[in-house]
């Protein structure tokens, strides 16, 4: 499939917007500062599938997450920010994801995948 533009500006602090490219939904979230500061503070060691904070976003763009938006246990869609919670929640079987996608409580396996993309300036992304 052909690669996509996702245009950032319209994105507020906060926000996720659902994208799909090949067929697949992506999520493009805006963190919040307190988002990066958690995520930056979390420990890799102590993760069911470790990951460094800079092994999730782009360094100089530590903002955005780019993920698949499929749960990596069966595929159903995690919530956002469900209860309270500072990521996602899959309402199918429970698996509990950070603000980055790294799976916080199973049965899911494994992180959110991210997909190939990169900046085009700093309000741009093009995924693929
Ligand atoms: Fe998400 Fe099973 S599909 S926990």
């Amino acid at each position: 499939g052909a690669p996509i533009d996702v245009d950032l500006s319209p994105i507020a602090d906060g926000q996720i917007v659902n994208v799909f490219w090949r067929g697949k939904l992506i999520f493009v979230r805006h963190l919040t500062e307190k988002e990066v500061a958690d995520m930056k503070a979390a420990n890799p060691s102590s993760m069911i599938d470790p990951a460094p904070f800079l092994g999730r976003v782009k360094a100089g763009h530590e903002r955005w997450l780019v993920t698949y938006g499929n749960c990596t246990h069966l595929g159903c869609v995690p919530i956002a920010n469900a209860n309270g919670h500072e990521g996602w929640g899959c309402p199918c079987h429970g698996s509990q994801f950070d603000a980055v996608g790294r799976v916080t409580r199973g049965p899911a396996p494994i992180n959110l995948p991210i997909p190939p993309y990169a900046f085009q300036g700093d309000t741009k992304v093009r995924i693929g």
